[in-house]
C-alpha cells in the first residue's frame, strides 16, 4: 500500500473536493487515512506520480509521500527514538551529493488547535535530529529556520529544498504521527504570471482567479476528451485554464465585444508566453448572447460547462438583505435564461460547474434560489464534499452542501454550484 499527502490550498474545502474528483476521474482506488483543514492523505494501491497531480490540481498547494507511521506518546514525540539513521537515510537522503538543506513542517490532523503550541516545539526537535543523524553519517548539512510550523511554498522553491535536499513533512493526529516527504509544490509563479501578466484583464466586469478557474474545471469530473464551454467568458480564464488541462475541443462566448475581443488576445498571448499552452487545439470563441445559445450551438453537443455569469455591479458597501433580494431578483431571470439554454445545448448526463453570487449576512450566507431554478430545468445538483467530512469544512460549506469561495473582505462571495443534467 502506499500513501500519499495533499496540502489543501486556501480554500480547504474546495482543494479537497478537487483532489476526489480527480482521483475519481482517474479511477485511483483509494481510502483516506487522515483529513484535516491542513492537509488529505490517502492510501492506495497503486502509484502516483505525485508531481503530474500537482500540476493538474488548484487548490493543492504541495503534495509528498507519506513513509512511516509511529505512535505518539503522552510527552510528545520522541524523535531520537523514532527518527532513525536507516529511516531518514533512505527516505530523503539517498541519491543527494554535497550539503544537503532541509527544512520542517508540521500540519495539525486533529480538530484543536491545543496542540499547536507543542508542535512549534517539535518542529525545532525534529530539525536538531536530522542535523544530528547527517552529522553521524558526514553529511553537512543547513536547515531553514521558520517562525512558522508549515514551510510556504515559497520557502521551498527559493531554498532548492526540493533539489538540494528535503522538506520533511510531520502529520499529528491524536494517536499517531505520520511522516513523509514532500515531493513537488505547486508552481505558484506560472499561476501569478497567468493572471497578472496576461494583457487583457477586465477589473470592472470581474475575473476569476485561474487557480478556482482550474479547480472548478476539475470538480466536473470530465476528462479533456470533452466539449467544454464558458458561455460568460470575459477575458478567458477558464478557457485558458482548460487548454492547460489538455481539453481539445474549447468553446467560448460573451455577449459583449469587448470580452471576445480580449479572450481572443489573451488566447494568442498564451500561445507564445505560457509554458505548455497548446496552440493547436480548437479554441472557438464567438459573440453570443446566453439567450442564443440554443441557435449557436447544437443541441446536445456540449458535455461539460464551466462558468462565472455577471454577479451583478460592482458595489462597495456591504448591501442590505432587501436589496440583495432585488438584486437575485434581477439575476434570475438571466440564470433562467442561461440554464434553459444549458439543458438544450448540453448532452445527457452533461455538467455545469457554475459560479452564483452569494452574500454574508450576520446570520449567515444569502444565497440565490438555485434549488427550483435546477428542478426547473431538469439538473440535480451533485454534492462535491461527502457528507461525513461536511462538519470539518462548515466555515465555507452552505446547508445545501454547496461551498463559498471569498475572504472576509469580500462583498460578494462565490457559490460553486456543481449539477448534473438529468438523463
Ligand atoms: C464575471 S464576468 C466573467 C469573467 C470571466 N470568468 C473571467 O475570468 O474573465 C461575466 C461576463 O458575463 C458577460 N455577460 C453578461 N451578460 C451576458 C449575457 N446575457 N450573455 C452572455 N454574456 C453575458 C459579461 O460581458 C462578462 O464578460
Amino acid at each position: 500500500m502506499n500513501s500519499y499527502f495533499f496540502i489543501l490550498g486556501r480554500n480547504p474545502a474546495l482543494s479537497f473536493s478537487e483532489i476526489i474528483s480527480v482521483l475519481k476521474k482517474n479511477s485511483v482506488p483509494f481510502t483516506i487515512k487522515s483529513l484535516s483543514r491542513e492537509a488529505l492523505i490517502i492510501s492506495t494501491e497503486n502509484t502516483l506520480s505525485v508531481g503530474e497531480y500537482v500540476n493538474i490540481l488548484g487548490g493543492t498547494v504541495k503534495a509528498g509521500e507519506v513513509f512511516s507511521e509511529i505512535n505518539k506518546e503522552k510527552e510528545g514525540i520522541n524523535w531520537e527514538k523514532n527518527l532513525t539513521p536507516e529511516l531518514l537515510l533512505k527516505s530523503c537522503v539517498s541519491g543527494k551529493v554535497g550539503k544537503v538543506h532541509f527544512g520542517t513542517s508540521i500540519y495539525n490532523q486533529t480538530t484543536e488547535d491545543k496542540y499547536v503550541a507543542q508542535y512549534n516545539r517539535e518542529q525545532g526537535r525534529v530539525n536538531i535530529q536530522i542535523k544530528k543523524i547527517l552529522k553521524q553519517n558526514q553529511i553537512s548539512s543547513g536547515f531553514v529556520q521558520s517562525k512558522e510550523r508549515i514551510l510556504p511554498t515559497a520557502t521551498i522553491l527559493y531554498n532548492k529544498l526540493l533539489s538540494n535536499g528535503f522538506e520533511f513533512s510531520v502529520f499529528v493526529s491524536e494517536g499517531k504521527v505520520l511522516i513523509g516527504k514532500t515531493l513537488s509544490i505547486q508552481d505558484f509563479n506560472a499561476f501569478s504570471f497567468r493572471d497578472m501578466n496576461r494583457p487583457f484583464r477586465d477589473k470592472k466586469s470581474g475575473i476569476i482567479p485561474p487557480k478556482l478557474a482550474r479547480i472548478m474545471i476539475n470538480l466536473s469530473g470530465k476528462d479533456s476528451q470533452s466539449t467544454i464551454l464558458d458561455p460568460f467568458c470575459g477575458s478567458g480564464t477558464i478557457p485558458l485554464e482548460a487548454n492547460l488541462l489538455g481539453f481539445r475541443n474549447i468553446l467560448a462566448s460573451d455577449n459583449s465585444q469587448k470580452a471576445v475581443s480580449d479572450t481572443q488576445a489573451n488566447l494568442e498571448w498564451a500561445k507564445i508566453h505560457v509554458l505548455g499552452f497548446k496552440g493547436e487545439y480548437m479554441l472557438q470563441v464567438l459573440k453570443a448572447d446566453v439567450e442564443t445559445l440554443m441557435s449557436t450551438y447544437k443541441p446536445g453537443s456540449i458535455d461539460v460547462i464551466v462558468t462565472e455569469p455577471y454577479l451583478g455591479p460592482t458595489i462597495f458597501n456591504k448591501p442590505t438583505k432587501e436589496s440583495v433580494e432585488t438584486l437575485f431578483k434581477e439575476l434570475s431571470s438571466l440564470y433562467q435564461r442561461a440554464l434553459l439554454g444549458f439543458s438544450k445545448i448540453l448532452k445527457p448526463g452533461g455538467v455545469v460547474v457554475m459560479v452564483f453570487p452569494s452574500f454574508l449576512q450576520t446570520d449567515g450566507h444569502q444565497l440565490i434560489d438555485t434549488v427550483n431554478l435546477l428542478e426547473k430545468f431538469g439538473f440535480e445538483k451533485k454534492n462535491s464534499i461527502p457528507q461525513n467530512y461536511a462538519n470539518l469544512f462548515s466555515s465555507e460549506i452552505t446547508k445545501r452542501g454547496t461551498v463559498i469561495y471569498g475572504g472576509e473582505l469580500d462583498i460578494v462571495h462565490r457559490e460553486i454550484v456543481v449539477f448534473q443534467k438529468k438523463d
